[in-house]
């Protein structure tokens, strides 16, 4: 694939298959299709049912073709759940001609991967952390350094392999090349997140329909990762459940009126709750559905608190919090997210690339618009890493393959 070609990227969300076509024009990524389906056969980000899976994402890509009017056939994807997972891992090689080559540097994150992982786990994302040139840490770009010795300190973001072949059997059923498969989180964080914010430590929360996702930067390296199963969708069976009313109408509701703080709402609003059945609507305070909202933000926000705490070094989040996510939006998120993690946060918007500009211009679609970035980047690498042999991407392609 070239640049001269059209991209195709599909993010499967709890809530929405989203997919984009991107092109380039003058130089420029241009988004040229767009298709949003709601998902079929799958929760908590993990794909439950093949089938329904697969035509969902049918029916959210030949939109996108109808609008950009081309043909693609290949795709880049993301995957998020439980299942991800970071691990640490090092590796070390001798500089025979005592300096450091870009091939040296392949070589040592190679040898990094040859750590043991349980047999139902595959590498995703291999994330260097640092690379030691004999005894000088702390390195980032170690091509041209003088020394005896190079080590490489990563960090892996691994999948379940099961989870990870359901996906590729839905593209398989329909013909499409996968060109990569990147973690829902590493894709917004591409769309939403600042240069500087990375550079100066940043948490991005994605907090979609079915997971939240956490990425973690400073010092301009991916840290941390890891996807919580609760999203949104939580909330809306949360008040389904407590204001007795179907799903659609608690959905309703917490689009319309929802806020996660009650301090946010007057004693005297009200709103009307449909009955189940032919059973009457009810009146009812706004508070009531804001306690309920309140209450299950606020306990996935001390779940965050408790990811990050694990992870131990939040004193490195100088910059603050982003949140993305359809989520993201409900009113009162960004006190309780500001006062539970004790970080100035804001909500992170996709950049408006030209094109569909206005459509795409919504946190929920973060991620796909991440994954359009992620794939027009991979392009201008792609050459350079397929003279030099295979990429993980091929490697991970051949694993999972020999597995099955
Ligand atoms: N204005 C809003 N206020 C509150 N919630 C909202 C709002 N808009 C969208 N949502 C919620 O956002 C969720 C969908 O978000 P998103 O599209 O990011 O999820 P997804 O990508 O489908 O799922 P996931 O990434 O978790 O697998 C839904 O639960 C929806 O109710
Ligand atoms: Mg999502």
């Amino acid at each position: 694939m070239g640049k001269e070609e059209a991209i195709l990227v599909v993010d499967i969300g709890t809530t929405k298959i989203c997919a984009l076509i991107g092109e380039e024009r003058e130089g420029k990524l241009w988004v040229t299709g767009m298709g949003v389906v709601p998902s079929k056969g799958l929760k908590k980000g993990i794909i439950i049912n093949i089938e329904e899976a697969t035509l969902s994402i049918k029916s959210a890509i030949e939109k996108a073709k109808g609008q950009a009017k081309v043909n693609v056939k290949s795709v880049y994807t993301s995957i998020a759940g439980s299942h991800i997972k970071t691990v640490s891992g090092m590796g070390v090689v001798a500089l025979k001609e005592k300096q450091v080559t870009s091939l040296e540097v392949q070589e040592v994150l190679e040898s990094a991967q040859a750590i043991e992982l349980p047999p139902d786990r595959t590498i995703l994302h291999v994330i260097p952390q640092e690379f030691i040139v004999d005894q000088h840490r702390g390195i980032l770009h170690p091509v041209g350094m003088t020394g005896m010795r190079l080590e490489a300190h990563v960090q892996f973001i691994t999948a379940n392999r099961s989870v990870l072949q359901n996906l590729i059997r839905c593209f398989e059923k329909l013909n499409l090349e996968i060109e990569g498969i990147v973690f829902q989180g590493i894709a917004s964080a591409e769309a939403v997140l600042t240069p500087e914010e990375k550079e100066l430590g940043v948490v991005l929360i994605d907090f979609g329909g079915g997971t939240t996702d956490i990425i973690c930067f400073w010092d301009n390296v991916l840290r941390f990762v890891s996807s919580i199963p609760v999203g949104g969708e939580l909330l809306t069976n949360d008040l389904a459940i407590g204001l007795r009313t179907s799903r659609t109408e608690a959905e309703r509701l917490k689009i319309q009126s929802g806020v996660c703080l009650k301090e946010l709402v007057q004693d005297e609003e009200i709103v009307e709750v449909p009955g189940i059945g032919n059973r009457p609507s009810k009146k009812l305070s706004r508070k009531v559905l804001a306690e309920i909202l309140e209450l299950r933000v606020r306990e996935l926000l001390e779940l965050v608190e408790a990811e990050l705490s694990n992870f131990g070094d939040k004193m490195k989040i100088t910059s603050g919090l982003v949140l993305t996510g359809g989520s993201a939006l409900i009113p009162g998120l960004i006190y309780l997210a500001d006062q539970i993690l004790d970080l100035p946060t804001r909500i992170g918007y996709p950049p408006k690339l030209p094109g569909l500009t206005e459509e795409i211009y919504h946190p929920q679609y973060a991620t796909a618009v991440g994954l359009l970035l992620y794939a027009y980047s991979a392009l201008e690498t792609e050459a350079e890493v397929k003279s030099k042999g295979k990429s993980l991407w091929e490697r991970i392609k051949e694993l999972i393959k020999s597995k099955f």
